[in-house]
């Protein structure tokens, strides 16, 4: 079967550093015009698999191919595909915004009429335009992301890398970016982003692949994470007086958090739950002050697949 459709494919891939396996046996494809969201924790081993992606690095097994063509094989003619903004920004700090843009997109094989045309064009919509004959030193850390993602993308790439693009941003850099991020796609550009913000990938992205300690946990598109984990649903209750947490340790309850005067049940059965703290109350004779339930949570699920322990019922305080 032709795989025309498909602007990413990652087979295999493996890394090791000495003894420890960074990247498992990780495989997943991506479609053309998808953005395809990748979390995990820290060291799940994320920045490891997009610089095996984006030929940074030399996987110890698997293979890439981008827009049909072997990373491997092809270096070069895979990265003119890409564009990629690192964890750790590669703007040059001692030169301009102008001049890391000239530089980079010499290193791309653009004219000088093109790169000054783009220069402008990405500094404007980017609001570094004013900015652009400062050295990068003197920017702060969010114009710098923003300058770093000018560069990233000023030869029109296929496929856009971001590593954590939005951390630390504010909130007002953030929407810019994530409008950026939209905006290439809507004229075609795959997007393959690695983010801790479970809101962010839920909002943004087709699909999501989860990993932990450098394997693939999941991989569905959010909502079907969503429903997949029924024991994410939770109850939000409030007794007075308190109750004690471990007497609302049921069956079907998996965690138990404490968030001020309410309690958060998790629990894969709130209907049955209901009922089970209606006649706690009763017996302790408290009275319910609030009863809420919660839908499945992306966050939830996440935790849940990347935590190794599955206790009974957990207490958080
Ligand atoms: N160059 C390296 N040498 C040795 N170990 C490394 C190297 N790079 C990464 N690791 C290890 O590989 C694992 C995965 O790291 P990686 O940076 O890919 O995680 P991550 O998912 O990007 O985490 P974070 O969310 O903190 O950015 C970690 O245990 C890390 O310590
Ligand atoms: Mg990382």
């Amino acid at each position: 079967m032709s795989n025309d459709h498909l602007a990413l494919e990652a087979s295999h891939l493996t890394k090791l550093f000495g003894t420890l396996k960074a990247v498992d046996d990780v495989t997943f494809s991506v479609q053309r015009g998808e953005i395809f969201g990748f979390l995990g924790p820290n060291g799940a081993g994320k920045t490891t698999t997009i610089r095996m992606l984006t030929g940074l690095l030399t996987p110890n097994e698997g293979r890439v191919i981008v827009n049909g063509i072997d990373l491997h094989d092809h270096m070069i003619k895979a990265k003119m595909q890409m564009g990629v903004i690192p964890e750790v920004g590669t703007t040059y700090v001692d030169l301009t915004a102008e001049q890391n843009l000239a530089l980079t997109g010499k290193y791309y094989g653009l004219s000088r009429e093109r790169i000054r045309e783009r220069t402008k064009e990405l500094l404007g919509a980017l609001g570094l335009y004013e900015r652009r004959g400062d050295p990068v030193r003197t920017y702060s850390k969010g114009m710098r992301q923003r300058l770093s993602f000018a560069c990233a993308i000023i030869h029109e790439p296929n496929v856009l890398f971001l590593d954590e693009p939005t951390e630390g941003l504010d909130v007002q850099s953030r929407r810019l970016l994530v409008d950026m991020i939209l905006e290439l796609n809507m004229k075609g550009c795959t997007i393959f982003l690695t983010t801790h913000n479970i809101e962010e990938a839920n909002a943004l992205c087709q699909r999501v692949a989860i990993i932990n300690k450098g394997r693939l946990v999941a991989l569905d598109r959010p909502e079907a994470l969503r429903s997949s984990f029924e024991k994410t649903q939770s109850l939000e209750v409030s007794f007075d007086p308190r109750i004690a947490t471990d007497t609302l340790c049921f069956g079907h309850v998996s965690k138990i958090e404490t968030s001020g005067d309410k309690m958060i049940l998790y629990t894969d059965d709130p209907h049955a739950t209901i009922k089970q703290v209606v006649d706690v109350a009763q017996q302790e004779h408290a009275r319910i002050l609030s009863l809420r339930t919660r839908g499945p949570s992306l966050e939830e699920a996440f935790i849940m697949l990347t935590d190794d322990k599955r206790p009974g019922c957990e207490i958080v305080d």
